[in-house]
Order: structure tokens, then sequence, then C-alpha cells
């Protein structure tokens, strides 16, 4: 059977690949991409610790948030909670456990067969799955959506300032960068929106599967609220010449370096989100910003109503620790942010 160097090293030989499509295989490679076989353990003896990860308390205040949608909508009968990235099926458990006495309908948006079954392993019968978002276009109707450290693992294309334009970075036979021309419009009309006053060299992503996931959910049919968690950027902080080699990252065993074109399909390559432009695109979709902050605020205020019904009895040392980490600026609270959108029906 082949490896993916080796299957990489086939595709080279027509010339350069862009740098998304080195991306896309070793993430999503069905046999050797690091997500391709079937969900990693994440956290403690994984390569990187996730707000699901932390415990059982981030499921917890989604689904007070999910309760309050349900409110928000008018309690409608055919109310769902829609969950992408759901990988071992972790934080819907969570959910589904803390809705108390609520019995809404849990959908999965899961792409790959193996991570199905995984989820259907964990969760029996008390989800549901579609396989893409082009599914959700005739339904569910009333829907909270949410998601955790999703649009990070979208294969990013990479670009690089010369000093008079952008150009896309390739990956050659040799696996070293060169540079090259955009390899789609699409790409040069979002390269168009970049700055062009940065320091020759600077490199950056662009995420256009992010921007097309985007104008993939506006799509759907319902009508609620979509709540996104993930680390990443305002412009301002993307553009910084402080990250002149970009975002992009490998994780393996909690090390964490820029050596994205070593060990492909063994070790996690993940970048952060541009906010603003994901909120722009957004926007331009019609949907609306409802809230948007570093997940430590966010987080603290969607756990208020809950803080108020401990008062009296505390909060139990695992608990205290899990919100510790989630909120505090030092470990999750700054460094991730939420963001909540409003989206009116079709
Ligand atoms: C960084 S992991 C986060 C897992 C989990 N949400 C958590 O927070 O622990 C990213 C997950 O997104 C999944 N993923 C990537 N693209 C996807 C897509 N188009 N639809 C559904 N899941 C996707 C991957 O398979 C992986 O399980």
């Amino acid at each position: 059977m082949s490896s993916l160097p080796q299957i990489l090293r086939e595709q080279l030989v027509t010339g350069p690949l862009p740098f998304a499509q080195v991306m896309e295989l070793a993430l999503y490679h069905p046999e050797h991409g690091y997500y391709g076989p079937g969900p990693r353990r994440i956290g403690r003896g994984g390569d990187f610790f996730t707000s699901v990860s932390v415990g059982p308390l981030f499921g917890k205040l989604l689904a007070l948030q999910a309760v309050q949608e349900w409110q928000k909508q008018g309690e409608p009968a055919d109310f769902t909670i829609i969950e992408q990235g759901a990988h071992d099926g972790q934080l819907a458990e969570d959910v589904l456990g803390a809705l108390e006495g609520h019995s809404f309908c849990y959908l999965i948006v899961e792409p790959n067969p193996r991570y199905r079954e995984a989820q259907s392993k964990r969760l029996g019968d008390r989800v549901l799955w579609v396989e893409n978002l082009a599914a959700l276009q005739t339904g569910p109707q009333h829907a909270f959506f949410l998601c955790n450290e999703l649009p990070d693992a979208f294969p990013v294309h990479l670009v690089r300032w010369n000093g008079e334009r952008w150009r896309e970075l390739y990956v050659d036979a040799a696996c070293q960068f060169v540079e090259g021309d955009f390899s789609s419009p699409e790409l040069a009309a979002e390269a168009e929106k970049l700055p062009n006053d940065l320091p020759t060299g600077h490199t950056l992503e662009i995420n256009l599967a992010m921007l097309a996931w985007m104008r993939e959910l506006a799509q759907a049919a319902f009508r609620g609220a979509l709540f996104i968690a993930d680390y990443g950027l305002d412009a301002e902080e993307f553009f910084d010449d402080s990250r002149a080699g970009g975002t992009i990252r490998r994780y393996r065993q909690h090390q964490m370096d820029g050596k994205v074109l070593e060990d492909l399909g063994e070790c996690d390559l993940t970048t952060h989100i541009h906010f603003t432009r994901l909120i722009e695109e957004a926007s331009c979709r019609g949907l609306k910003q409802r809230e948007y902050d570093l997940q430590g605020r966010l987080l603290g205020r969607m756990a208020l109503p809950w803080l108020k019904s401990l008062e009296g009895k505390g909060m139990d040392a695992a608990t205290m620790r899990q919100f510790h980490s989630l909120t505090h600026p030092a470990f999750m609270g700054r460094s991730f942010r939420c963001l909540v959108l409003d989206k009116s029906g079709e």
C-alpha cells in the first residue's frame, strides 16, 4: 500500500501543487491523512487540547445556550441542534447529557463514514447524520448550529508578498515551497483584498474553504443562531509584522512548530481563523453578528445563569478547573474567540 509521501510524489510528477492540495491530502486522505482513518485521541495522550477535551462544562454551557435559543424562537417542536466537526462525538454527548428534559433533535454534519461509525458507537440513536451542509437546504427549519475548532482544520492556500504583488506558494517535487501564479480566479480575487504595504516576504493563509463554508451555511433552510468557536485573529492582528510567516502550524504530542511539510499525515496542520474576513463574508450572505468576543468573556457571560443557580451550593473542584481552563486569558480565554451569528430562515 502507498504511503502519503509516495502518493504526494506521484501527484507532483505533473508539477508543483498548491499548498492547499497538499494540506487536503495530509489531513483528509482516507487512509493516510491525519483525520482520514478515524477520530484520533484529543487531549491528554493526543496531539492537542480543545475546549471539548477540557471536560463536559463546555457542552453544558452550549446546552444552556441551545435552550435559550429554543425559547427565543418560540419553543418550536422541530428545534434541532446541528453540530459540524463532531469528531468522536464527545461534545454531542456532553450537550445531550446537559439538556435536562429537553428532547431536541441532534444532527451531526459528518462526511467521513468512519467518523459516523465512531459517533454512532458513542451516541447510539440519540443523533441523526447528514453528509454535508447541502443536505440542510430543505430542513430543519429551526436550529442552533455549533462547531468547535472546525474552520481551523480546513485546507488553506498560502500566499507571499514579493514587494510588488502577492504570489501563491506551491509545493514542488523536492517538497519545498515555490512561488507561482494564483491557481484560481477566486484566489486571485481574494488576494486583491489583502494589504499591499506589508514587508517583502510576508506570508499568510487564505482560507477559501472557510468562505465557501459560510456561503453554504447561509443557504441552509434553518433560522437560528450559529455558535462558532476557534482560535483566531482580527484583521490588524492577522496582518501584524509579528506574524510575517503566517499562522500555519503543525501539532504533534502537544508540540507545535512551523515545519508544515514534514511528517505529512502524522501531524495536525492548522491555521488561525481570520475572524474579520469570516464576519464580513457572513454579513454579505445575510447573517448578522449577534456576539463576537474572546472565549473567556463570552463563555463567562453565557455561564451567568448557571453560576447564579450555584449560589449557596458551590462548584466542585473539577468543574472549577474546567471553567478556569476555558475562560482564563492565560489558557483558552484569550486565544480562542467565539462568534455568534443570527440567521433568518430562507
Ligand atoms: C480540530 S478537530 C476538532 C474536533 C472537535 N470539534 C473538538 O473541538 O474537540 C477538527 C475536526 O473537524 C472535522 N472536519 C473537518 N472538515 C469537516 C467537514 N467539512 N465536515 C465535518 N467535519 C469536518 C475533522 O474531521 C476533525 O474531527
